[in-house]
């Protein structure tokens, strides 16, 4: 149970429900700030910045790396807690909410080995000007990170702007924020005050006048494309925010005459329904050629069947709906239905749901006619449409208002002279999303790697070293000698 604030808290239900009462489990409190509370929380952090000279951005690189390593052996201390509120909370299952805590760590350690590489301020000379460069902090940085990856995505922002030596307001995600608040005492003890401040409650009515204030400089947001837009726009000067943004998308995996089916199942089957559908990564539409589509259902239907759905605890694969909505799934798939399409995989409880489980759907044919042709389901719905020439998925991505990444199955690529559909399906890939994944699942990691979309995906990129320039600037001291 969290209060940091001594206001009003809201009751945190898990999408779990109790096998006695019939009822969700409240699993904690969160508190509800006020639109004043949240503005508050800006003027702390525009004070600890200090216009760059509060304690936190004068202190060394190193002095700050060394707060964040102390931050880290505390979060690490609290490892089984910080899980266990993932699994309780977004019902990710045993695996993947350790791997969530323990990527997330991972990366940290990654950028204060990248910081300590790249901050040595360089000394540079032409034509007689002689310059000392160095990166600066930015300012006052607004982080919000998403329900399906509240700590991991939240982390890869904000650890990085502390680093650089910039001051934070943090919006804990609405679903996904137990676990948050059990790290806010290890923030106090190891960060002067203001220098991280956590807002909490709705954010309609906490981030709007955050923006307002205008003493915002870094825009840190991972969510929908629509919050995004209001939120950039309730700046006052929206054209001086530093943006950094991972968006909505809409991924689409191809599956070529000659892939090997078993594997582009397999993948396709991981891509779609790993944490049910609830990545932003997720393959969210597969185009298969029609020449090879009945042999793909199959593989496809069958790799479903065997999928485990349960509670969040052990190794169940699907699992209660924390970020989407088995109503939303329900729509999709009756949408597609009334519009021609079959579940094919009826007979084993696709599209079937009890409660906040929803079994996965997979919807075959799909047409443009359809809601699941453009919309991010965001959840374990499976739209499946056959191909006949290379142009209809180039089309496709085209089209697309999103575009983070693609898959492509084929055996072409090994192939001396790879097949001439390949060629440009791989460069229609390539200048269309930021990632292309051959005989692979789409996905974010290793997270080393960049993490970035075209359109209206994302806004600038996520990695080790893209991070720490995005929240810094280039900064110089020169002079003629
Ligand atoms: O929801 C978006 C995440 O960045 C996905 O990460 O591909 O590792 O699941 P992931």
């Amino acid at each position: 149970q969290v209060k940091p604030w001594g206001g009003k808290c809201t009751d945190v239900l898990s999408p779990v429900y109790c096998t006695e009462t019939g009822e969700r489990i409240c699993i904690g409190r969160q508190a509800t700030m006020s639109p004043k509370d949240s503005v508050d929380a800006v003027d702390a952090a525009v004070k600890a910045w200090g216009r760059g000279r509060g304690d936190w951005p004068r202190r060394t690189l190193e002095q700050r790396i060394a707060a964040v390593e102390t931050l880290v052996g505390r979060l690490k201390a609290k490892r089984a807690e910080i899980v266990a509120s993932l699994q309780w909370e977004i019902c990710k299952n045993d695996a993947d909410a350790a791997k969530e805590f323990d990527r997330t760590m991972d990366f940290v350690v990654s950028l204060i080995n990248c910081a300590r590489g790249t901050d040595s301020a360089a000394m540079v000379c032409e034509e007689g000007v002689h310059a000392l460069l160095k990166r600066s902090p930015v300012g006052v940085m607004m982080n919000l990170g998403p329900s399906n990856y509240p700590f991991n995505e939240t982390y890869a922002t904000l650890i990085p702007a502390l680093i650089m030596g910039n001051t934070v307001v943090m919006k804990v995600p609405n679903t996904g924020g137990l676990a948050h608040c059990l790290t806010m005492e290890a923030y106090a003890e190891c960060f002067p005050a203001g220098v991280v401040n956590f807002v909490s409650g709705r954010g309609r009515d906490t981030m709007p006048p955050c923006m307002e204030t205008g003493l915002i400089d870094i825009f840190a947001f991972i969510g929908s494309s629509k919050a995004a837009d209001s939120l950039v726009k309730a700046h006052p000067q929206p054209h001086r925010l530093k943006n950094l943004l991972s968006l909505d998308a809409k991924n689409l995996a191809v599956v070529l005459p000659d892939a090997d089916l078993d594997l582009a199942a397999k993948e396709c089957l991981a891509g779609s329904t790993s944490y049910n559908g609830q990545r932003c990564t997720a393959i969210k539409l597969i185009m298969v050629h029609k020449s090879v589509a009945e042999a793909f259902n199959t593989k496809f239907c069958a790799a479903v069947k065997g999928l485990a759905a349960g509670v969040p605890f052990g190794k169940n694969s699907i699992t209660p709906l924390a970020s989407s909505t088995t109503e939303y799934m329900t729509q999709l798939t009756e949408d597609a239905k009334g519009k021609g399409a079959t579940v094919l995989n009826d007979a084993e409880g696709g599209g079937h749901c009890d409660r906040t489980l929803f079994f996965p759907a997979v919807l075959y044919p799909v047409t443009a006619k359809m809601d699941l042709w453009h919309a991010e389901q965001f959840g374990p719905v499976v739209p499946i449409a056959p191909y006949d020439t290379i142009s209809e998925p180039i089309a496709w991505m085209e089209n697309m208002h999103f575009g983070q990444q693609s898959a492509i199955f084929t055996a072409s690529g090994a192939a001396a002279a790879p097949s001439r559909d390949l060629t440009e399906l791989l460069d229609a890939c390539a200048m269309n999303t930021c990632r292309v994944n051959i005989n692979a699942q789409c996905q974010r990691g290793p997270d080393a790697y960049p993490f970035a979309g075209r359109r209206s995906s994302a806004m600038g990129t996520i990695s080790v070293s893209e991070v720490l320039r995005a929240t810094s600037v280039e900064t110089m001291v020169a002079g003629k000698s």
